[in-house]
């Protein structure tokens, strides 16, 4: 597809929220490097970025626990693209950050929230905000439930009539909801009071309709999550797993377990496909890795111990004949001989005592 202006193009990282809802799994690092299988969520939206030749540089919004994402990204070099790292003095909110972290951008932005995950083609979104000359576009997705989103009413010209952040049940009038993807010009940022918070939802996108400016959707059909929540964190590995959505090392397809090669399953042990199998983990005889589970990096399940639905993070030990189901437990946690424990979220270095009921 071709487009003018290029070269042109910065995108923006939304990532200085605390990641309240994903607790406790967001006590120790920021929700935007929480891990997918193996690697910090941030690398997938890189790698979509990074499909649009002409941006050229990423800058992160950051508020919460700021070193931790700059630790594992630097200066970008290994991700593939130059990065940009911008700590807010105060949490500015949405808009107040985009605000901030942009200052002396003069190219047009695309706008990330730090936790979504999809495949919205982002050179056909750009290319559609300019043909149209549009001062804001938004990517939209059709949801059963949008109270948990911002609700967005368009006409069939893409024009958006009304934009409502959380609405309440009897407030829902469509299906679509802002999937946390812009394309802004950067020349609307002043509209933003400074060091105060300020909302992109509830305030920002708003003031288009108000002005009568041209302000777009593009609705997207395909896969999309918001990782914000321990339920959805738990379906994004699931539906991975199941081919619902195409990433490696699964890429579309379902039913396969997928083991490293720096990892050790014993002759006797039982792995149930789908299942994530991590370089350096040690899955003994007659330990049973059942369906739908991710044992991170380094991580132990000892004889007779059984883990199936769980996301485990790295360096966990799950002791003798210990049942773990539909949990996820954080990193260097210690699942002590025969306890049993069936959903819920544990912390890093959770210690469960041998023979607990959880
Ligand atoms: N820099 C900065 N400063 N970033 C922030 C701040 C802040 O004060 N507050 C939140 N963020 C970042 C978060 O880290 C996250 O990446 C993004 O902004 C969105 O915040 P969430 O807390 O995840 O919002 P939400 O999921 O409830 O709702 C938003 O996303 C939905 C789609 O997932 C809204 O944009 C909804 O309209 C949208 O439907
Ligand atoms: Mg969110």
């Amino acid at each position: 597809m071709q487009y003018d202006f290029a070269r042109d193009m910065k995108a923006l990282l939304l990532v200085g929220g605390q990641g309240t809802r994903l607790r406790p799994l967001t006590i120790n690092q920021p929700k935007s490097i929480v891990p997918i299988f193996n690697r910090p969520f941030l690398h997938y939206q890189l790698d979509l970025i990074k499909q649009v030749p002409e941006i050229d540089e990423v800058i992160l919004s950051l508020n919460y626990q700021p070193s931790r994402i700059q630790d594992v990204f630097g200066d970008g070099r290994d991700a593939g693209i130059k990065l940009r790292y911008v700590v807010e003095p105060t949490p500015l909110g949405t808009a107040g950050g985009v605000k901030y972290a942009a200052r002396g951008v003069e190219e047009t932005l695309v706008v990330f929230n730090g936790d979504v995950l999809t495949q919205v083609d982002l050179a056909s979104l750009i290319a559609f905000h300019r043909e149209r000359r549009a001062r804001a576009t938004i990517v939209l997705t059709p949801v059963d439930n949008p109270t948990a989103y911002g609700l967005v009413e368009t006409d069939p010209a893409g024009n958006i009539l009304r934009f409502l952040e959380k609405p309440k049940a009897d407030e829902i009038t469509c299906n679509t909801i802002n999937a946390g993807i812009y394309v802004l010009e950067p020349s609307t940022f002043d509209r933003s009071p400074d060091a105060v918070a300020w909302s992109i939802e509830r305030s920002f996108f708003p003031s288009f309709i108000e002005r009568h400016e041209t302000f777009l959707a593009s609705i997207y059909r395909d896969y999309w999550i918001d990782i914000g929540t321990p339920e959805k964190y738990m379906q994004v590995h699931r539906d991975i797993m199941d081919g619902r959505y195409a990433m490696p090392p699964f890429n579309g397809k379902p039913g396969l377990s997928w083991v490293s090669p720096g990892a050790r399953v014993d002759a006797g042990a039982k792995v149930d496909a789908p299942a994530f199998i991590d370089e350096g983990c040690i899955v003994r005889a007659g330990a049973h890795v059942g369906a739908h589970t991710v044992l991170g990096r380094g991580c132990r399940v000892d004889e007779g111990a059984g883990v199936a639905g769980s996301i485990v993070w790295p360096e966990t030990h799950i002791e003798r004949e210990a049942q773990v189901r539909d949990v996820i437990i954080g990193r260097e946690s210690h699942i002590g001989r025969n306890a049993t424990i069936d959903g819920g979220v544990l912390g890093d270095k959770s210690d469960v005592a041998g023979y607990s009921r959880i």
